[in-house]
């Protein structure tokens, strides 16, 4: 197997760098030299390392869990956070004694932090063992980057946001085989005043439909059951595209690929959320039931500083309109606590709007400053522990709300897509098409398939049986 990978379809002067790095690694090592990845961040972050493993498997590395032994570590960064941002030069930091032993080790930074300038500088700087950091829209020219840091010698920092178009065919290599990601475009056009990620993954940009399609096509063949499609906004896919097809449009030709497998998308912005959709989702069975809304504040008046553009009553117009439209539906959402500005009065409007929609579950944040974004430079009186008070008492609503939720599939007949081995011997759980965890009496060969089960009772999690 050594030095055996294909090498697809793809620039051909990356495809030319490959097969200079095949050659030099060919020489230099008896047996593959090892890749190391460390992926912060979301599922789009998680994605890009899926390409980035499919071209250092294509240049003749193999993977590997561990820094130990590696001769190539990469850290695929977050920016959304500063506790993303911390760990990261911590764990950046702690390769300064690999590097020692390990001189010919290539150390690599990439992704939504590395964009960042004043971070690329600090690590030209200060981590004088990391050996290369490029930017979120260079992530293909890897290979180029690997021949030029084994051939030159010198460090390389390349940071280039120039929205050129979407580099398409670069390899893959998944990492599960039941659920996987598919990204139907990147970038973000909203600005919302507390968000680094439009400066960091620069405008939005869709990807051609017959690629979707196409890659869709090859994930169900390849036995995929589930496939994410992945966009900061789904609901604005297309914009700008002379092709006029639009996500409705987008989810019914998915919906339409011959299969057993399941669709789910992430993220949904509410003020892109259209009847079209909801009736796209509802008349597309393989579809999930659950509308991933990010509310971010039930206050209106800090939805307007949030630059979000829709407002409570907006928001809450837009669920009962998917209540009515989609038997079933249900909802998961992401909020902000401690905007600043933000009054306990403005908070108390988002723990009634979550009383009110009654989500399944909630990704729940503090406030984070990000240098370079409007919200950064507002005045921010609440303390930390304030809204660390606020926070908690979001999530003790929240957990109520959720066990209500799991409570209300007691007695119900659900579809479940059989995940893993459960810790009870014996059992297996699977998962809703709303994203709730089941436990149920099954053989492990229904692992990778579809199963009908009742479900019978919630103890910390649903227990069902398997329908004949
Ligand atoms: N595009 C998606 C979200 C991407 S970031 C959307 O619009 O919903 C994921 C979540 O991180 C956001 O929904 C928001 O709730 C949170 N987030 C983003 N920036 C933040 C910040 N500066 N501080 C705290 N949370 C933040
Ligand atoms: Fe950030 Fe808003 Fe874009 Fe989401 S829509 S990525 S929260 S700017
Ligand atoms: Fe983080 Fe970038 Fe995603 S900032 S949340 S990895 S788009």
């Amino acid at each position: 197997m050594l030095f055996s990978a294909p090498l697809s379809l793809y620039p051909p002067e990356q495809t030319a760098y490959m097969q200079r790095v095949r050659e030099i690694l060919f020489s230099k090592y008896s047996s593959p030299p090892k890749a190391h990845i460390i992926t912060y961040g979301c599922q789009q972050n998680v994605s890009d390392s899926e390409r980035i493993k499919g071209m250092l498997i294509a240049m003749g590395y193999t993977l590997t869990d561990s820094p130990d032994g590696a001769d190539f570590v990469l850290f695929n960064t977050c920016a959304v956070r500063g506790h993303a941002e911390d760990r990261v030069y911590g764990n950046v930091g702690g390769m300064k004694q690999y590097k020692r032993r390990r001189p010919n080790m290539i150390v690599a930074v990439c992704g939504c932090m590395a964009q960042q300038e004043q971070v690329a500088e600090k690590f030209k700087f200060s981590y004088p063992y990391v050996d290369l950091v490029f930017g979120t829209q260079v992530e293909h020219r890897l290979p180029e980057f690997i021949y030029r840091r084994l051939t030159e010698g010198k460090r390389i920092f390349e940071l280039s946001l120039d929205n050129k178009d979407i580099v398409e065919d670069i390899p893959v290599s998944r990492d599960g085989d039941i659920k996987g990601w598919l990204p139907i475009m990147y970038g973000c056009n909203n600005f919302c005043t507390y968000c680094i990620v439009p400066y960091v993954r620069g405008r939005e940009r869709s990807r051609e439909p017959e690629k979707i399609i196409e890659e869709a096509r090859n994930m169900v063949k390849a036995g995929y059951k589930e496939i994410m499609l992945l966009g900061q906004n789904v609901n604005s896919y297309g914009a700008g595209c002379d092709h006029g097809i639009n996500f409705a449009k987008l989810l019914r030709m998915i919906n339409d690929i011959e299969g057993d497998f399941r669709i789910r998308f992430m993220t949904s912005h509410p003020k892109d959320c259209t009847v079209e959709l909801l009736d796209a989702i509802r008349d597309c069975e393989k579809v999930e039931r659950r509308l991933h809304l990010p509310m971010q504040s039930g206050s209106s008046r800090i939805l307007k500083l949030m630059n979000r553009r829709y407002t409570r009553e907006k928001y809450l117009e837009l669920i009962n309109e998917a209540k009515k439209r989609i038997p079933d539906v249900v909802f998961t959402s992401d909020i902000i606590v401690g905007f600043p500005g933000e009054t306990y009065e403005d908070f108390k409007e988002t723990l009634s709007l979550v009383k009110e929609v009654e989500y399944s579950s909630l990704f729940t944040f503090i406030f984070s400053p990000r240098e370079g974004t409007p919200a950064a430079a507002m005045e921010d009186p609440i303390s930390r522990e304030e809204k660390g008070r606020w926070f908690a008492e979001l999530l003790r609503e929240q957990d109520i709300i959720g066990l209500k939720k799991q409570r209300e599939l007691v007695g119900k007949i659900v579809r479940v897509l059989c995940e893993e081995a459960s810790s009870r011997e014996g059992y297996i759980v699977g998962k809703t098409a709303g994203t709730a965890s089941v436990e149920f009496e099954g053989d492990l060969s229904l692992i990778g398939k579809f199963a009908d089960v009742k479900i019978e009772s919630f103890t910390n999690i649903l227990n069902g049986s398997l329908m004949e």
